[in-house]
């Protein structure tokens, strides 16, 4: 069934299931744990009234929720001085009961927001953000480890996709996706190559890749010119289009009229870093934006606070 998909173009890979996944291993792993009387406990700090913000952070408390993880949602002004909210980290890191502590971001302008991070205890660190997780990836320790990076990494292990020394190119180099997901592709053991926006040929170097993972935030960067047959292409971008001539270059006849019918209707479309009519026909597999690894990272988070629940009782 795979090779008739492979020619008829790229077989999409949808975060929803592999969410749907993660989930359900994670849901096991907390009822184990209760047996053993270990309640994990993920508590998610937001400040002020960012729109954005108030929809991931209600995901996440009820995701926790479903999975039967305890959660908390601390809810703080947007005009909290940088020294309450540096308490609240504090308060936390000292409870027991609590195994994960995410800030949610971004923070409002006058809070000094590398501080705050870097204050949250890195054993609850479970956005895997704070140095000393970053220094533990860097060095192959066990670490907490960004969540969409994880996810990245566990989608292309449940689909059986070859890491190991496959050409793979990450495309962006933020803390958060590109340096993490190069350091765990190696550590999967692929050549990786990470390129940014200083990358001389770009394509030339992308078209090499077995598996390609863009993280830039550049509408539709990686086209057909920058895509191997047959590869692996992962879209993190999240961007928006409002432009019905741009719709036309990323869609192929088979979305093209939604995504038209959605820039009528709301006055915009959400995109990817790829050209998705160009990944389509040419990729084997492809992360499509909506739907993608976006999904992945809310379960990943909740697979981090289960990690950390048993980490801190080794
Ligand atoms: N804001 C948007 N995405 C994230 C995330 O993954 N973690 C945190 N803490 N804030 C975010």
């Amino acid at each position: 069934m795979n090779t008739e998909m492979k020619t008829a173009g790229a077989e999409l890979l949808s975060g929803k299931e592999f969410a749907a996944a993660i989930k359900d291993d994670v849901a096991s792993e907390v009822a184990e744990l209760k047996k053993e009387g270990i309640e994990p406990c993920l508590v998610v700090v937001r400040v002020g009234e960012d729109p954005a913000s108030e929809v991931y952070v209600k995901s996440k408390v009820r995701t926790a929720e479903e999975l039967g993880i305890i959660s908390e949602h601390r809810h703080l002004p947007e005009d909290i001085k940088h020294e309450d909210l540096l308490a609240v980290v504090e308060e936390l890191n000292s409870r027991d009961d609590v195994d994960g502590i995410l800030v949610q971001l971004p923070l409002p302008k006058h809070i000094n927001e590398k501080e705050i991070l870097e204050t949250i205890d890195p054993d609850k660190d479970v956005d895997g953000f704070h140095p000393m997780n970053a220094g533990r990836l860097a060095q192959g320790h066990e670490a907490l480890v960004p969540c969409t990076p994880a996810g990245i990494i566990d989608m292309l292990k449940r689909k059986g996709i070859e890491m190991k020394g496959a050409n793979a190119v990450v495309v962006g180099r933020s803390n958060i996706v590109g340096k993490p997901m190069a350091l765990l592709l190696l550590q999967e053991h692929a050549t990786v190559t990470i390129c940014h926006s200083r990358t001389k040929d770009l394509a030339d170097v992308c078209s090499r890749a077995d598996i390609l993972v863009a993280a830039v935030g550049v509408t539709g960067i990686i086209r057909e010119e920058h895509i191997k047959p047959g590869a692996t292409v992962v879209d993190v971008g999240m961007n928006s289009i409002d432009d019905p001539e741009t719709a036309r270059d990323f869609f192929g006849e088979d979305e093209l009229e939604k995504r038209l019918n959605t820039i009528e209707k709301r006055g915009s479309t959400l995109v990817g870093d790829v050209n998705a009519k160009a990944a389509k026909a040419k990729a084997g597999y492809f992360t499509p934006v909506p739907g993608g690894v976006g999904l992945l990272t809310v379960a990943m988070l909740m697979k981090n606070t289960v990690k950390a629940a048993k980490l801190r009782r080794q």
